[in-house]
């Protein structure tokens, strides 16, 4: 009988091996351990066996159905998955690939402009050991307005039209000027972030202005900063970004919530003088609000016009082109052309 068993074992050994399909699998199953296999014969036969041995072999039949019974349920469910797979596969399989009606004419994607430009920005703040932070588009009074010093009946509210919503507490925010109170809720100085993103304006649109854009949020806390450490940062700035040397100027400004304010304008060879960045020494009042000691810190803080950049980076003439969703337009980009992301 020890013979048998073990002829039983390679048996299923070989025909496991031959990667059979199922009906060969289940036709195994019952060759082996069904109603009328052989593994049942065997038990059948211990009967006639002395106890000793009965007790041996019997013990070595229950553990070799086991070991049937699993090898193949095994077999199966590997079986099963294989053809889920395939299935997966199949429904996963973009037509387009298979140069279908649908891949007529379908060229590589690309990122918009202005993505490019807020990676290029992100990954130069990076270097220089900011930290990238983010804020939601709905906003609330309090961090677009009052946290910043600009009270409800200041004329500074004014200045920035705001979609506002019914409830007349929230907004879309105006700028990213918000991500400086937010960020600030778990820090402390020394401190430096930048704060990217897309801000709403509830104003009439002409070819430098438009109703939503993009600014980047830039504040620097520590001791001893100055403004001669904001023209500096400014113009490596630009210079890193353009690749080529810049002139700067800076004019007078008023915003709430710096002093002195700031508006720094660049140019390039000669060039025409482009209003950049608002920014200033963070007002004593925010520094308040944002639980830092302006006797002991100060701080630069700044909002840089994204889309600004990319006109004047492209000669691009019309900062409505940007949103209009016009391929011909997003086309020109150079990493469209070469090598975007292929669909
Ligand atoms: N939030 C200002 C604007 O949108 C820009 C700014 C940011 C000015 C930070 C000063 C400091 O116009």
């Amino acid at each position: 009988m020890q013979e048998r068993i073990a002829e039983i074992q390679r048996s299923l050994g070989e025909a496991l091996q031959a990667a059979p399909s199922k009906e060969e699998l289940l036709s195994l199953k019952q060759k082996l351990v069904g109603k009328k296999g052989e593994l049942p014969a065997l038990l059948g036969e211990l009967k006639s066996l002395a106890d000793e041995e009965r007790k041996a072999l019997g013990g070595k039949l229950q553990s070799l159905r086991k070991e049937i019974e699993q090898s193949i349920a095994h077999a199966l469910s590997e079986l099963e998955r294989a053809a889920m797979d395939e299935k997966l596969q199949k429904s996963w399989d973009d037509p387009s690939r298979r140069g279908s009606l649908f891949a007529r004419g379908l060229t590589d994607a690309g990122l918009h402009p202005i993505t490019e430009i807020l990676q290029e920005l992100e990954e130069i703040f990076s270097r220089m050991g900011f930290e990238i932070l983010d804020g939601p588009h709905i906003e609330d009074n309090h961090h677009n307005f009052e946290a910043l010093n600009i009270p409800e009946d200041h004329p500074a509210r004014d200045l920035q039209d705001t979609f506002w919503f019914e409830d007349n507490t929230h907004l879309l925010r105006t700028h990213t000027s918000c991500i400086q109170i937010r960020g600030m809720k778990d820090r402390q100085p020394p401190v430096r972030f930048i704060g990217p993103g897309q801000v709403f304006r509830c104003e009439r649109t002409d070819q430098w202005h438009d109703f939503s854009f993009f600014q980047l949020e830039g504040l620097f806390i520590d001791r001893n900063v100055s403004v001669a450490n904001l023209l500096y940062f400014a113009q490596t700035l630009f210079e890193e970004i353009f690749q080529s040397q810049v002139e700067i100027r800076t004019r007078p400004s008023y915003f709430p919530f710096v002093e002195p304010g700031l508006e720094i304008d660049m140019r390039r060879d000669g060039g025409k003088w482009v209003e950049m960045l608002g920014c200033g020494m963070i007002h004593p009042k925010v520094m308040e609000q944002i639980g830092v000691d302006p006797t002991e810190y100060s701080g630069f803080a700044f909002g840089l016009g994204v889309d600004r950049l990319l006109l004047m980076r492209h000669a691009i003439e019309d900062i409505r082109h940007l949103r209009s969703g016009d391929l011909r337009f997003v086309r020109q980009f150079s990493r469209y052309r070469s090598g975007g992301i292929p669909c």
